[in-house]
């Protein structure tokens, strides 16, 4: 899997031009892109800004030698990110990382979005798994209830190891993992859970980007548009 985000990576850097502003998504397969990107910068002689949606990309953008700049001061032409899921309508679930609020807004203002994925994130339809939703502390277990009515089968307040009780996101916020199911109506259901007061953003994203997928095909590794 390592080798398959790496030549992600890798293409998705090749795809940057000279002179661009580019928004930075988080998670383990951007990590290979900063990386990749990092190296053309230094190779080519680029000008490149990135804007990171994450201390780990904001961390990850300055090791490799990538100016960092603020969406105050800057409009992306592309953002570049993973996700946890995708589908056949191009409906992803994202914040497996906690990072969704900074992704969305990110990918909110930019001209072009370009998710990198290997198969395994490739769904029939949204969600099978979780949809991470971003929510202010107070009151968060009636948060929790609302966010039951809307039709969540299973809510859970997110913690990790490596830190006591829930975990924090970079916004000063904790984060609720919430079971759908299949979502047969994402915009919608995107809307009704931004809807909720407690709710600051959640993880279903109906941007619709440009795809890259990576797969293993037989010794090598290819990686075709989604
Ligand atoms: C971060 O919060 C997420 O939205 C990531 O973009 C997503 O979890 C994909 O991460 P990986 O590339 O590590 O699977």
């Amino acid at each position: 899997m390592e080798e398959i985000k790496r030549v992600l990576g890798e293409k998705a850097a090749m795809m940057i031009k000279d002179g661009q502003v580019v928004g930075l998504g988080s998670g383990s397969t951007v990590e290979k892109f900063i990386e990749s990107l990092g190296r053309r910068i230094k190779s080519e002689d680029l000008e490149i800004i990135g804007i990171p949606s994450s201390y780990q990309s904001l961390i990850l953008a300055l090791e490799n030698g990538i100016k960092v700049g603020s969406l105050n001061e800057y409009t992306p032409e592309i953002t570049v990110d993973g996700a946890d899921e995708i589908d056949q309508r191009k409906f992803m679930v994202k914040g497996g990382g906690s990072a969704l609020l900074r992704e969305k807004i990110l990918m909110s203002c930019s001209k072009d979005v370009l998710v990198i994925v290997d198969e395994t994130k490739l769904v029939e339809k949204i969600s099978v798994g979780f949809v991470p939703i971003e929510v202010v502390k107070f009151g968060f277990k009636r948060t929790m209830d609302k966010i039951s009515e809307l039709g969540a089968k299973k809510v859970n307040l997110r913690v990790s190891p490596g830190k006591v009780g829930p975990i924090i996101s970079d916004n000063g916020n904790i984060i609720l993992d919430a079971f759908f199911g299949e979502i047969n109506d994402p915009p919608s259901l995107e809307k009704e859970l931004n809807s909720l007061p407690g709710v600051v953003e959640n993880g279903i994203f109906t941007v619709r980007p440009k795809v890259l997928i990576g797969k293993r095909d037989g010794e090598g590794i290819k990686v075709a548009p989604g």
